[in-house]
C-alpha cells in the first residue's frame, strides 16, 4: 500500500471500506441510483472508483465523469460523453447521432477532441435530447453500466450564480430525473457524489423532490480500530518501524478518522523520522509532528482546500457567516446559543433573513461534517480541523459575545 496525500486511491492503495462497498454494490446491482455524500477528504471519489474497478472485473462498464469544472448542462453531457468514449459502441452511437464534425474516422479521434467536438454540437436546444439519448444508449448496452457523476453539487452551485440560476438547476435536475425514469429497468446505474450537501441546496431552492429518486448513502469516518489498522498497514508497507501505541496516539490527536488525515499524519511522521535519521517512530513524536507539521504551514495548505470548498458552496454573505461560526467554534470551543443570538443581532444590521441564513449555514456546516450539535452548542467533529481553524483565526477573531452591537462585521472573514 502506497502513501497518498493527494488524489483518490484504488486497488492495492485502497484500504478497507468493505461494509460501504458491500452496501453500494448491492444497491447498484438492484438498479438503484445513488447519492453518495460525505465530508471533504472522506474518500468518496476513491470509494466510487474502487466500486467501479471491482464491478469492471465482473464484466461491468464503469464510466466516471468529474463535473466539478462544468459551467452548464451542455458541459455535463460532454463530460459523460467523454467518459463513454472508452466504450467503442457507445462512442460510435454517440458519434453517429451528434457528429457532423466526427466524419468517418471515429477511431482516430482522441478522447480530448471527442469531447471538444461533442461539446460544440451541444447547445440550449439540443443538450436534453442528446443527453437523454446518451443515457438510453448506456441503459441498453449489452453489459451493465455504472456511471458516476462526481462533484455534481459544485456544478449546480456554479450554475446558481448565472442569471436564472435557480431555474437552470431546476431544469437540469428535472431533466436528470425524467431521463432516468425513462430508462428504468435498463442496465444503467448512476451514482451522484460530492462533498457539498445537495439535500440542503435543493431544500433551500424549494425543489426537494428533484432528487428524491436518488438513494442517499452517507460516507462516515473510519472508527478508531480501522484508522489504527490503516496507519499500521502504511507503516508496514513502507518498512517504517513504529513503537506500540503510535497509531492509537495518531487517532487520538486527530479525534476523527478522516482517511486523508490518517494518510497525511503518517506521511509527516515518516518525513520527520527520515529528516532526523531515525529508524523508529515513538509515541512522543506524535504530538510534536501534530503541532509542527500538521498545524504548520504544510498543513495549512490543506485547510485552504476546505475554505475553497465552502466558498463554492455558499454565497458571499453565508460564507462570511460560516467563517464567523467556525472561528467562534474553534477559538471558544463551541458556537454557543448565546453566540448564535449575538451573531443574529450583529448581522441584522447588514443583511436580511438573518435567522434563516444562519440556520441554513449551520445546516450546511453540520451536513458537511464540520460541526455537530451538543448541549453546549455546535462543536467541531474533528480535532485537527478545529485546531487548524483556531490557529488560522486566533489573532483575528474577536469572540462574538465580546463584540458590541454596531461594531463592524467581518472580523473573521479577513
Ligand atoms: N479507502 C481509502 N484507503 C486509503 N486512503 C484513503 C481511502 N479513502 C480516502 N483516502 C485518502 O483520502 C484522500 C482523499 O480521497 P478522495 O479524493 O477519494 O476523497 P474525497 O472525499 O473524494 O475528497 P474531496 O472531498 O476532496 O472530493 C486520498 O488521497 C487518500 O489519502
Ligand atoms: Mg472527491
Amino acid at each position: 500500500m502506497r502513501v497518498s496525500t493527494g488524489r483518490w486511491v484504488s486497488g492495492a492503495d485502497f484500504f478497507d471500506r468493505e461494509p460501504e462497498l458491500r452496501l453500494l454494490e448491492n444497491l447498484v446491482r438492484e438498479h438503484n441510483h445513488l447519492l453518495l455524500t460525505g465530508q471533504r477528504r472522506m474518500g468518496k471519489t476513491s470509494l466510487a472508483r474502487e466500486l467501479g474497478r471491482r464491478l469492471e472485473a465482473d464484466g461491468w462498464v464503469f464510466l466516471f465523469a468529474d463535473v466539478e469544472g462544468a459551467d452548464d448542462a451542455e458541459d455535463v453531457i460532454a463530460d459523460i460523453a467523454r467518459a463513454a468514449h472508452s466504450v467503442r459502441s457507445l462512442r460510435d452511437r454517440l458519434g453517429e447521432r451528434v457528429g457532423r464534425w466526427v466524419g468517418e474516422n471515429l477511431d482516430e479521434i482522441g478522447v480530448g477532441d471527442f469531447k471538444v467536438g461533442i461539446r460544440a454540437e451541444l447547445n440550449a436546444g439540443t443538450w436534453k435530447r442528446h443527453g437523454r439519448d446518451l443515457l438510453r444508449d448506456c441503459a441498453r448496452y449489452e453489459r451493465p453500466v455504472l456511471l458516476v457523476l462526481d462533484e455534481l453539487p459544485i456544478f449546480l452551485k456554479r450554475m446558481l450564480r448565472h442569471s436564472n440560476g435557480r431555474d437552470r438547476v431546476d431544469v437540469f435536475l428535472g431533466w436528470l430525473r425524467g431521463a432516468l425514469q425513462e430508462i428504468e429497468g435498463g442496465s444503467l446505474s448512476l451514482i451522484v457524489s460530492g462533498s457539498i450537501g445537495l439535500e440542503p441546496l435543493v431544500r433551500r431552492l424549494g425543489i426537494p423532490d428533484r432528487i428524491n429518486h436518488l438513494y442517499p448513502v452517507r460516507l462516515g469516518a473510519w472508527n478508531r480500530e480501522t484508522s489504527v489498522q490503516c496507519f499500521d498497514r502504511l507503516a508496514e508497507s513502507q518498512s517504517v518501524s513504529v513503537e506500540p501505541g503510535v497509531a492509537e496516539a495518531v487517532y487520538d490527536e486527530l479525534g476523527l478518522g478522516i482517511p486523508h488525515h490518517v494518510q497525511s499524519f503518517f506521511a509527516r511522521l515518516r518525513d520527520f523520522a527520515i529528516m532526523r535519521g531515525r529508524d523508529r517512530l515513538t509515541v512522543q513524536d506524535v504530538p510534536e509532528v501534530y503541532r509542527s507539521a500538521l498545524l504548520g504551514p504544510a498543513g495549512q495548505k490543506d485547510l485552504v482546500h476546505y475554505e475553497t470548498r465552502l466558498k463554492d458552496a455558499l454565497d458571499d454573505q453565508s460564507y462570511s457567516v460560516a467563517m464567523e461560526i467556525l472561528a467562534e467554534a474553534a477559538t471558544a470551543g463551541a458556537f454557543t446559543p448565546k453566540a448564535h443570538r449575538r451573531l443574529e443581532q450583529l448581522y441584522a444590521a447588514v443583511t436580511e433573513n438573518v435567522p434563516e441564513r444562519i440556520a441554513d449555514t449551520l445546516e450546511v456546516l453540520m451536513h458537511d461534517g464540520y460541526l455537530e450539535q451538543t448541549a453546549a452548542g455546535h462543536r467541531f467533529c474533528s480535532r485537527l480541523l478545529r485546531d487548524w481553524w483556531a490557529s488560522r483565526f486566533r489573532t483575528s477573531h474577536e469572540p462574538l459575545e465580546h463584540r458590541p452591537l454596531g461594531k463592524q462585521l467581518g472580523g473573521s472573514a479577513e
